[in-house]
């Protein structure tokens, strides 16, 4: 496969800038969001005043941390339109997330802010490799969800050619695919996974399809998972991420020359690490809770938004920016399995490291009396259809085994036909289905 590098000619100069320039960026779009959020956004000057800062109060970088944090309820508390920093009439689009409960989390943009957007989506796709005039295959939901039209305006940014598919109806994405021969695929990375199978039950190779780049993100996602998607599907698998709060699919991406976490864009972006419990600033290379103030949103500045996603920054290294180490799991799907922590994507490595099966998974949490049972459900490979109970029983015994050893609880492990596990509208899986009585 031949990897496309950025010739350094095409690259912003921003993403070639010294530490300094990039600071000194930041700081001035930093003084002028806090500035924006607070004279527009009475959230915003009730939270400051609260806490006694002015925008005034940030000199420094530093200073920030001296500023409240913002959290999904503060989005739901000023819902629909409470956050917006500019008359109702200059937004020129509304995206929200349905989130499984309550009301639904709702964000807006300026035609700036949708033409920013698109640029750093476009530069997303430049750093996996892709350049104009390919060809970019979208299965990411249209609609509310900002993936579909996220990854469409960047790509169309970048010069390529859209196909927008949006997700679901897997036969019909693979003949797509097998007859328009696109060149990069922008989707969740557990959809891929069900497309791969496709592909397979089709009698079609999915290595052999003229896709040379995957675009995945919106979802918790693992080395082992790349490695996978990379083998079948004979491509270059990168990650994205984003979330609709920050801005949508784009707020950092991965370089394919170095596939080493996605760089955060961060001349838009200002990103911090705190500890979970504490709020407090970790240092560089720490894990923790990864926090998100926009430097150049008009319609919806957010200042400190708690994201929930654990994760580490990153020194920088194929450009200036700093990056993000994967998306460990969100502090709200880490689940505490008799006195054990443990992340959905910790059983996804031990389910993929079986060949027999797809790497499709779920966890179902229920308690017996006062003890948490764990059944894990993962699925045969789609040629596998009708393997017998005895090979079945061993192929879960196996996956027991090493979630014993390698996480150190106990668990159930049901080995279920190909096509068994649900697949979600957004493509986003739901690793996770919690009985547990609150
Ligand atoms: O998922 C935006 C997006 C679309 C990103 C397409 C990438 C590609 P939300 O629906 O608001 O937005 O969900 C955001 O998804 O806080 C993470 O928990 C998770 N997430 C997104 N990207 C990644 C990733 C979109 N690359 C939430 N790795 C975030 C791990 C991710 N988790």
């Amino acid at each position: 496969m031949t990897v496309k590098i950025p010739d350094p000619a095409d690259l912003c100069d921003i993403e070639k800038a010294s530490r300094d320039e990039i600071s000194a960026l930041q700081l001035r779009r930093l003084k002028e969001t806090l500035q924006h959020a607070y004279d527009n956004v009475p959230h915003y000057r009730r939270a400051f005043d609260a806490k006694g800062v002015h925008p005034d109060d940030l000199r420094q970088l530093s200073d920030l941390s001296k500023f409240p944090f913002t959290v999904k309820a503060d989005l739901r508390n000023n819902y629909p339109f409470g956050l917006f920093a500019v008359p109702r009439e200059k937004i020129a689009r509304i995206h929200a997330s349905s989130g499984t409960t309550g009301k639904p989390t709702v964000v807006g943009y300026t035609l700036n802010d949708i033409g920013t957007w698109a640029d750093l989506v476009a530069r997303s796709i430049r750093a996996a490799g892709g350049r104009p005039g390919d060809m970019v295959h979208v299965s990411y939901g249209y609609g509310l969800f900002t993936g579909g039209l996220g990854a469409h305006y960047g790509a169309e940014r970048a010069g390529c050619t859209v196909i927008p598919m949006s997700g679901g109806q897997s036969e019909k994405q693979v003949q797509l695919i097998n007859d328009f021969k696109p060149d990069i695929i922008m989707v969740t990375p557990s959809y891929m996974q069900v497309l791969i199978e496709e592909f397979t039950r089709q009698g079609l190779d999915p290595a052999a399809s003229s896709l040379k780049v995957g675009i995945f993100g919106a979802e918790p996602w693992t080395e082992a998972m790349r490695h996978d998607i990379e083998r079948k599907a004979a491509l270059d698998a990168v990650d994205i991420y984003g979330l609709s709060e920050v801005m949508g699919p784009g707020v950092a991406s991965e370089c394919v020359e170095t596939k080493d976490g996605p760089v955060i864009w961060e001349d838009h972006f200002y990103p911090e690490i705190i500890h979970p419990e504490t709020g407090e600033p970790v240092a560089d290379g720490e894990e923790g809770e990864l926090v998100f103030t926009s430097l150049t949103k008009e319609a919806m500045p957010i200042i400190r938004y708690r994201t929930r996603d654990l994760t580490r920054l990153l020194p920088p290294t194929a450009r200036s920016f700093r990056r993000m180490g994967k998306i460990v799991g969100r502090s709200d799907d880490m689940m505490i399995i008799r006195g054990v922590n443990v992340f959905p994507t910790q059983v996804e490595e031990i389910v993929l490291a079986h060949a027999k099966l797809t790497g499709l998974y779920q966890m179902h949490l229920s308690r017996e009396g006062l003890l948490d049972e764990v059944e894990v459900h993962c699925e045969l490979q789609p040629e596998l259809r009708g393997t017998d109970e005895r090979e079945r029983g061993e192929i879960a015994q196996w996956v027991q085994q090493r979630i014993k050893t390698l996480i150190g609880i106990s668990t159930r492990v049901r080995v279920m036909e190909p096509d068994s596990i649900e697949r979600t509208l957004t493509g986003k899986a739901r690793r996770v289905i919690d009985k547990r009585p609150r």
